[in-house]
């Protein structure tokens, strides 16, 4: 069945919440049934409603990939957060890990000596309310230590004061057709002979965490205590053409209309072109894959080039072009990255609009917008901090620059200090003109869902 509402501009997102919920599930109720912990990757879908749905199926927390993302789950009122990857922590992630650990239970990814003693250093004498867990690399061959060398860094953590909670890895080579099963168990070998070493060294190992879409499911001992798993809650071409989901278990498709066709001649290929390029489906294409992403409605058709807004489809011999103006849907290759390119997503059931769409994306790296206001206070900060849109303020000095200048320095995507100006900052990744013109003019009224909590002169719309 053809399900885009007739109210859905192309392209456009569309989220089927039946799917959702079932795939949602579905992967709870397998990780109950082999009592195991389930801490779904948030990273895949950054939405608030999307989270909830998972932990009140039963996810004993989340993951997240990013401080930003930690802050914008926390502020929704997650109590325990996993970022799963090696920071290197610099004072402004310290004071942001610091108001974090001060609302959630939270635990970081860490897999160097040396980058554990930064982190302690950084956090000084509030080391201790962050847990670590060491990464071990269980043939990713991305980041993480082997095995037998979580021991070190353990003990650099711990030197540093920080509490090591055990180990961790992404089994993300099972991203090759044919090998989720061999991933699947050097993961488990791995992960038991790192929490085997940890426990030697004289630590107690209470957190074993594994997992990826494509081994999550498959079933055996498990020397894991909880899995990871992020993309199953939609499915995308690269878990189809894996065999980790059928099609009737993508809940997210990109919704496009056929903008250009033509047939063989001169030559050419018989194909459409969509209205859906890479800026919405993202462009992540595995060598082993058959296109760009995959048609439910024509299994057949193949995506085999993108540009920003253009989409080429080599039409089937087997069927008929289909005539401009067609609305088609598309399955994304990587569907973390489609949701990462969009603020807002449309909500279906049964090919309808839903009643509590659209969703909109909850991550704070990008439109994410919020205001400040110049505080009376003689504490207040005329330092701001931008990274990635999150403010970190320190000294009092409200008399320098204008917004402009500010806004500027935010925009880069390093963190870097900028001058507080006199009169309310807007801050965001992506700021348009419109917004300035409202900040300018309503000073204290804020909008978009900011993750920011660290003064309390920040006012942000909805938190
Ligand atoms: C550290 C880590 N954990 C878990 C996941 C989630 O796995 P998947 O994307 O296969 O769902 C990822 C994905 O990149 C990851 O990097």
């Amino acid at each position: 069945m053809n399900v885009i509402p007739a109210a859905v501009i192309t392209p456009a997102v569309m989220i089927d919440v039946d799917i959702l919920d079932r795939n949602i599930e579905r992967m709870a109720s397998s990780m109950r049934g082999r009592g195991l912990g389930l801490r779904p990757h948030v990273k895949t879908h950054k939405t608030l409603e999307i989270a909830r749905r998972q932990l009140a199926a039963g996810a004993v927390g989340i993951t997240v990939a990013t401080i930003g993302e930690a802050e914008v789950f926390a502020a929704d009122g997650v109590k325990d957060i996993f970022i799963a990857y090696p920071l290197w922590v610099e004072a402004p992630h310290a004071e942001r890990l610091r108001a974090l650990a001060a609302q959630c239970r939270l635990a970081v990814g860490v897999d160097s000596a040396e980058s554990a003693t930064a982190m302690g250093r950084q956090l000084g004498a509030d080391a201790g309310s962050i847990e670590v867990l060491i990464e071990v690399d269980s043939g990713h061959h991305r980041s993480g230590v082997l095995p037998d060398e979580v021991g070190d860094v353990a003990r650099a953590a711990s030197s540093a004061g920080l509490k090591v909670g055990g180990v961790f890895t992404f089994p993300g080579h099972s991203y090759k057709p044919g090998m989720p099963t061999g991933a699947a168990s050097n993961e488990n070998e791995s992960l038991g002979l790192a929490a085997a070493t940890l426990t030697s060294a004289g630590f107690d190992v209470k957190t074993i965490s594994g997992g990826s879409t494509p081994t999550a499911l498959i079933s055996g001992e498990s020397t894991a205590t909880e899995l990871r798993p992020g993309v199953y809650v939609f499915g995308d071409a690269q878990q189809l053409e894996l065999e980790r989901c059928g099609w009737e278990d993508v809940a997210l498709t990109v919704a496009a209309t056929v903008v250009s066709r033509h047939e063989a001649r001169g030559g050419n290929v018989r194909r459409v072109v969509l209205d859906a390029g890479s800026k919405v489906l993202g462009s992540d294409r595995p060598e082993w894959a058959t296109g760009y992403g995959r048609l439910p409605e024509y299994p057949e058709a193949k995506l085999t080039a993108l540009s920003e807004h253009h989409a080429t489809v080599v039409w089937p011999e087997s069927s008929e072009l289909p005539p401009l103006g067609t609305r088609l849907r598309v399955i994304p290759n990587h569907v973390c990255l489609t949701m990462n390119l969009v603020d807002e997503v449309t909500v279906v059931r049964s090919g309808k609009l839903w009643s509590s769409g659209p969703w909109r994306r909850g991550d704070g790296t990008t439109r994410q917008d919020c205001l400040l206001r110049s505080p009376a206070d003689p504490k207040a900060p005329d330092r701001c901090t931008a990274w990635r849109g999150i403010a970190t303020l320190t000294r009092p000095n409200w008399r320098t620059t204008g917004c402009s200048r500010v806004i500027e320095g935010i925009l880069r995507t390093r963190p870097e200090e900028v001058p507080v100006p006199d009169g309310p900052i807007l801050l965001g990744y992506h700021v348009i003109a419109g917004y300035m013109s409202r900040v300018n003019g309503r000073f204290f009224e804020s909008w978009g869902r900011s993750p920011i909590s660290l003064h309390d002169q920040i006012l942000h719309n909805g938190c």
